[in-house]
Order: C-alpha cells, then structure tokens, then sequence
C-alpha cells in the first residue's frame, strides 16, 4: 500500500512540468488559430479599406475585440508605426515587423512578448496593398494560460487523491480478505488445539489454507508449549514439585527406570564392601529424579559385591545412607557382556551415533547378545510390574530394542524412552546392519526423548529413508504398525542444588585444599577437565590446545597448571587403552616442553572421583574446559556451573556439546580448531571478574530453573496427556 501511494505520487509529480508545457502549447496554439480565422475573415475588407479612410476601421475592430480571447487589433505601416489601433492597444508597442516576417513577406508569424508586465501573444498578418508594405496585427493577452495551468494542478491534485483513495480502497479490499482468510485458519487451528484434534479432514479447507494452518498450528504449539513451560508449570522445579505432579497427574503410577549402568556400584575392597557412584551422565541426572519419585530401577549388577548385597529377589534399597526407591540388579556373564555392552553398544552403536571418526565395528553375535540381554530386561521388567499399566523409563543406547520387547508383554504400559547420545543423520546412521531392527524397537516406545530438536529431526529423517511408517512432523509423531509415538526433545539436566555442593567448604578453602593436594603456590591459575577417559570427550585436543598456549604465550608458564581428571572407562576395547596411552604420551610430552622443576603444566589424574571431589575441584579452578568432538549434551558443562555459587569461574564449552544451545555466556569453541581453543583458554586467564560473574549469574539461572526435575517433570507430564488421552480412547471404544 505504502510503495502504490510512493508510486502513484512519483507519477503525479512528474506529471506536472508535462501538463504545464502541454497546456501552454494548447493555449498558444488556440490563440493562432483563433488570430488566423479573424485574420482570414477580414482580410479582404481590410485591404479594401486601407487605401481610402482606414479611420472607419477602428469601430469594426472595436467589435472585434468583443471576443475575449482578443485584446487589441491594429495596422501597422510599413516603417513599423501603427496607424489604426483599438482603445485597449498599449502605447508605444514597437511594430516593427521582424526580419524573418520581411524575408517571408506572405507568412503570418507570432510573437510572444511582454508589454508593461503583461504576457502577450501577437500575430503579424502581412497585407497585400499595393506599393504600402502593411501588415495587421492581433494581440492577445497570455495570463489566462497561467490561470488554466493552476487549474490543471488542481485537476491533478484531485485526480491524484481519488487515485490513492482508489488504491487504498481496493488494497484494503484485498488485505480484508486476506485476513479473513488468516483468521478462519487460526480460528481452525485453535479449534483443533482445544480438541486436542490430529488434523483437519482434508478437503474442509482449500490447500492454501491448509498450508498456511499447519503452520499456524505449529507456531501455537510451540508457544502453548513455551507458555507451558515458562509460565504454566512451576519455574522452580524441585524433588516435590516432582512428587507433586506424580500425586496428580499419575497417581498410583507404577515408575521403573531402565538402564545398563546402575546407580550405586557394590564393591569389595579387601574385606570392605564399598559403594562407588559411577561416572554417568545418565546416572547424575535419574538418581535425583527416582530420589525424589520412588519406584524401581533396574541395571545391570556389575559390582564385585553386587551379588552380596541383594536380597533373593536381587532387590537392594538405596541410596545406602537413605533407602527411597529398590535397585532392581540384572545378571549378566562376562560372554554376554563382551557382545551386548562391549561389542553391539560401544563399539557398534556408540561410535555410529558420536561422529568422532573411531569406526564403528559391527559383530553378528554381538548383536545376538544384544538381543537376549534386551530380552531378559524386558522380562525382569514385566515381573516386576504389580500394574497392567506401569510407567517406565528407559535409557539409553543399550536398550533399543526394549521399547517394543516391553510392549508385547505389557500392551497398557507407557514407555519413554530417553536417547541420552546423539542420533546421527540419516546417511551416517544407514551403515548399521541392523538399523530397521534397531528404529522399530525404538518406535515400541510411547515416547521417544532426545536431547535437542536437531536430533530429534535427525530421527524422523533416518525413520523416513529406512521405514514405512507415517511421520506427522506437525504433531512431531511417528506412526508404525498402528501405534503412535511422540518425539520429542527434553534437554536433560542436573538436580538443583546437587546434593554434594551441600556438603562443600567455602570456594577458598576448596583453592586451598586443592592447591596443596598438587602443590601450587597461591599465584598459580587452575584450569580443570574432568570426564570419562573417553575419545568422544577431546581430551587429546585439550592437552595439545594447552601446549599451544604456552607455545604462544610463554608468560604462563609457572603460572599455569591444568588438572585434567579421567575415570576409566570401557578400559577392554583397543579404542579406549589407544587413547589413554596417547593423552599418556602428550602430557609427558608437554611437561617436558614448558615444565620446569616445581612445575608441572599438566597434571593427569587416572582415577575414579566421587561427586564431592569433582565439586571441590570445580570450585578450586579458574576455569574448566569441555571440548567433546560429540556430546548428546555433556552434564560436566553444567555441574561446573551449579558448584560455582561464587559466581566466578569461566566455562570453555565445546559447541558440539548439546549444553553449548543452552549455556551460550560460555566461551564456544570448536575443539577441531586446537589454536581457537588455545586462545579461549588465554582469554579466560585473563577474563575479569564481572565478566565472569555476568556469564556466570545468567548460566547459573539457566541450570537452576532447567534442572532434572523440569526435565523429568515434562516427560512425564506428556506421559499423563497420552494417557489419559488413551483412557479416553478406551471408552468411546467400549461404547
Ligand atoms: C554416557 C552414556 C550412558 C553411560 C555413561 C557411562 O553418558 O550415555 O549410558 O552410562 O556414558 O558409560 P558406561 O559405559 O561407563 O556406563
């Protein structure tokens, strides 16, 4: 509308100068002619006249001047004196003929000129009397063409404005129809939103519409979905909040977690049995949430005094200090672990979901293992259920065929799956032999969790290539074989606090306590890293980003020390042994470079740490890095975050870590580019204290507010949707 109006007054206004030069000639020309046909008529009278008593010409040239377009008419002899002229002729008029009428004697010409500030138009008529040069002249006055001009603007003006009125008229026509149009598909749309509806039937609205409302759909949900959990769900998610939302949306609600790595490890120490928390990601983030809900978890007893601590029904009540929910432990020999956990999940599945260049290697009877294991977890789940309809959560890379195995067993069952790694793209995930095996069991689930949407896109885009099912990415659903599941992203979290902040000592104590444990002096930076001894997790890149600094700023040598902590891990397969030789070898390598007696650049501790460790650590250093290759989301990232109440401290996070989408004030790196990272780790030596604090107060809040319990607490609330969604099924069903 705006660009027709710029259009349409450009156009007028270049129109002005055109219509004032054209009606000018109009006039002009109007006038000659008039002055011509006058001539023309009384020509012949005229040139009878003119030799006797020329004074009788004055009155019939007096008539003349009647006509109002003529203002004077007179004879001029031909020494250019005028000697017959009407009253209104202006005195002293030089009528002169001009040269161009005496070379063509017989031609009328016409003069524009200005008499006493008067615009005139002269036509010079030569007179053909014999041996008397004459000529008639007829003056016209020119100042009614300036008043037909300003008259044309106006025309213009008023043509203009019913032109925009026109534009506008007809614009606002179209707009109105448009919004018409718009508003029925989001009234649609919000119809369905309140019927909680799949779709329109086809053929209600034109497919333009229909576009234009799966859009709109989306975009409602997205914001409903927002609003739920900004603003409809309590902000600070808490175990009770949690408790809460189990008492009234499930209430006697069965809860089972499924996973390979249990949550408390017996093991025997000489004639000690000691209980060890694993190094888990999975484990860190569900314990808080079973602590807080209750139920059974099951896992895999793989403790060397696992066995002594079950009951006969292999039942163990945790945690140790303060029992709230049964560990339900699974058997398995040492056979079957080499095929199910080694071989099938992490030399086939693990590699083939992280895209961190370690081939993933495929074994036929490491996926039979995979298969029985799955199987006699589906069982130990079945016997276990008191309900038709338990709730149960499973985890993992390790289970993907359980989903499907469980609902064959417990058809009422609602299952949510948490894939807590990436899911690679289609392409890279179509090398799996067993890949239409491993997605069909997936879609067993009732819900299907990934961290970030990019993975959940990911899923519908491997399902699309290798399956024939139904994708309704509107609804972010798969059906296959006749059930539907929901996908959907819950970037998991910690618990807020972490119970062992609770016990820790002041952030000054901690620098202490751990400056002496390494024997650095109280000048000395602290970076940390601390991880599973993992290649997903760049350590390599990190001890070789570390020799770079001091390569390029050699100013930090004995002034910087970097504590790299790793947990043994997954220690039988060559890739793991391979790299712990080589982070072996680099750190020899860099010590010996830039270290000096009573310095040490890198100090390399292989151990298991329990969770109070790592905090202290966490608050004892100036920064901690995390620079995975691949990382579903990387709960170290957020664990530095929470110990930190000091609010100091800086984050280099990689940006193929799921937690850089959420903690964005960390400094991203790509841990690829080892001189980028050297840099980040230079700039967070000297990154001062309220920039640390603002970076640090703003991820603070994020982890705070979007902790596990928000992340438990939105699967399961979709798990009571679908649920009684399905109750209600049953009912029309049974009508
Ligand atoms: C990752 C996996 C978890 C696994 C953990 C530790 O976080 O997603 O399923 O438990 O690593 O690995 P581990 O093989 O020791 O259980």
């Amino acid at each position: 509308m705006v660009l027709a109006t710029l259009v349409l007054v450009g156009f007028l206004a270049a129109l002005v100068p055109l219509s004032n030069s054209l009606i000018e000639q109009w006039a002009r020309r109007d006038l000659e002619l008039r002055s011509e046909l006058v001539f023309n008529s009384i020509r012949d009278r005229v040139e009878r006249e003119i030799a006797g008593q020329t004074q009788q010409l004055v009155p019939f040239f007096e008539r003349l001047t009647a006509d109002e377009r003529i203002m004077a008419l007179g004879l001029c002899d031909g020494g250019g004196r005028i000697t017959v002229a009407t009253s209104r002729m202006p005195s002293g008029l030089d009528c002169r003929i001009p040269a161009a009428i005496e070379e063509a004697p017989f031609q009328a010409r016409f003069i524009r000129t200005r008499v006493a500030g008067e615009r005139l138009l002269i036509g010079v008529f030569p007179l053909a009397v014999a041996g008397q040069p004459a000529s008639l002249i007829i003056l016209h006055e020119l100042g009614f063409v300036a008043d037909r001009i300003g008259e044309a603007r106006w025309y213009l003006v008023i043509v203009g404005l019913a032109l925009l009125l026109l534009v506008g008229a007809v614009a606002s026509l179209i707009v109105g129809l448009l919004q018409r149009r718009y508003m029925s598909a989001v009234l649609a749309s919000i119809q369905d939103l309140k019927a909680g509806r799949a779709s329109r039937p086809r053929g209600v609205m034109d497919p333009g519409v229909q576009e234009e409302s799966r859009e709109i759909r989306g975009l409602l949900r997205d914001f409903r979905e927002k609003i739920r959990q900004e603003d409809g769900t309590p902000i600070e998610w808490s175990p009770a909040t949690l408790q809460d939302l189990l008492e009234k949306e499930l209430p006697d609600a069965e809860v089972f977690v499924v996973s390979n790595r249990e949550p408390y490890i017996h093991n025997r120490d000489g004639d000690r049995i000691v209980v060890q928390r694993p190094a888990s990601g999975l484990v860190s983030a569900l314990e808080p949430v079973m602590r807080a809900c209750g139920g059974i978890w099951v896992a895999h007893g793989s403790g060397s005094a696992d066995r002594d601590t079950v009951d006969a029904s292999d039942h163990v009540a945790v945690p140790p200090a303060k029992p709230a929910y049964r560990l339900r432990r699974v058997w398995i020999t040492e056979e079957e672990q080499e095929g199910y956990y080694y071989g099938l999940s992490n030399e086939g599945l693990w590699p083939l979901c992280h895209l961190a260049y370690v081939r993933p290697i495929f074994r036929d009877g490491d996926w039979q293992q995979y298969v029985a294991i799955n199987q006699r977890f589906a069982d130990a789940v079945a016997r276990e259920a008191t309900r038709p309809d338990p709730i149960i959560l499973v985890q993992d890379y390790h289970f993907a065929l359980l989903p499907r195995m469980i609902r064959e067993l417990l058809p009422k069952a609602t299952i949510l799956t948490f894939w807590h790694i990436p899911w690679p793209n289609a392409e890279a995930f179509g090398i799996c032999p067993w890949k239409e095996e491993i997605i069909a069991g997936l879609l067993g689930s009732t819900v299907l969790g990934f961290h970030t949407q990019a993975y959940c896109n990911n899923f519908f885009e491997t399902v699309d290539r290798f399956m024939e099912s139904r994708i309704d990415r509107e609804h972010r659903s798969v059906v296959f074989g006749g059930e539907e599941t929901m996908v959907r992203p819950y970037p998991i979290s910690i618990e807020w606090p972490p119970a062992a902040l609770l016990s820790q000592q002041p952030v000054a104590t901690c620098r202490q306590v751990v400056r002496e444990r390494y024997g650095l002096g109280p000048d000395m930076k602290i970076g940390v890293g601390i991880e599973r001894f993992d290649y997903t997790k760049g350590i390599l890149d990190r001890l070789q980003a570390i020799d770079e600094l001091l390569i390029r700023r050699p100013e930090w040598k004995g002034r910087f020390t970097f504590i790299q902590i790793v947990a043994p891990t997954r220690s039988k397969l060559t890739s793991y042994t391979a790299l712990q030789k080589h982070a072996l070898r680099i750190t020899a390598e860099v010590n010996a470079r830039h270290g000096s007696e009573g310095y040490q650049p890198i100090h390399l501790v292989i151990r298991h740490h329990e969770p109070e460790e790592v905090y202290e650590l966490f608050r004892a250093a100036d920064l901690c890095v995390v620079s995975s290759l691949h990382d579903g989301m990387n709960l170290v990232a957020k664990e530095f975050v929470a110990a930190r109440d000091d609010e100091l401290g800086t984050l280099v996070l990689s940006r193929f870590a799921g937690a850089s989408s959420e903690l964005s004030e960390a400094l991203i790196i790509n841990p690829y580019d080892v001189q980028g990272m050297a840099e980040a780790i230079g700039r967070a030596l000297v990154m001062g204290e309220p920039e640390q604090r603002e970076r640090m107060r703003l991820m603070r809040s994020h982890v705070r507010e979007r902790n596990v319990y928000r992340w438990a607490g939105q699967i399961l609330l979709d798990a009571s949707r679908l649920r009684k969604r399905r109750r209600v099924q049953e009912f029309q069903i049974g009508e």
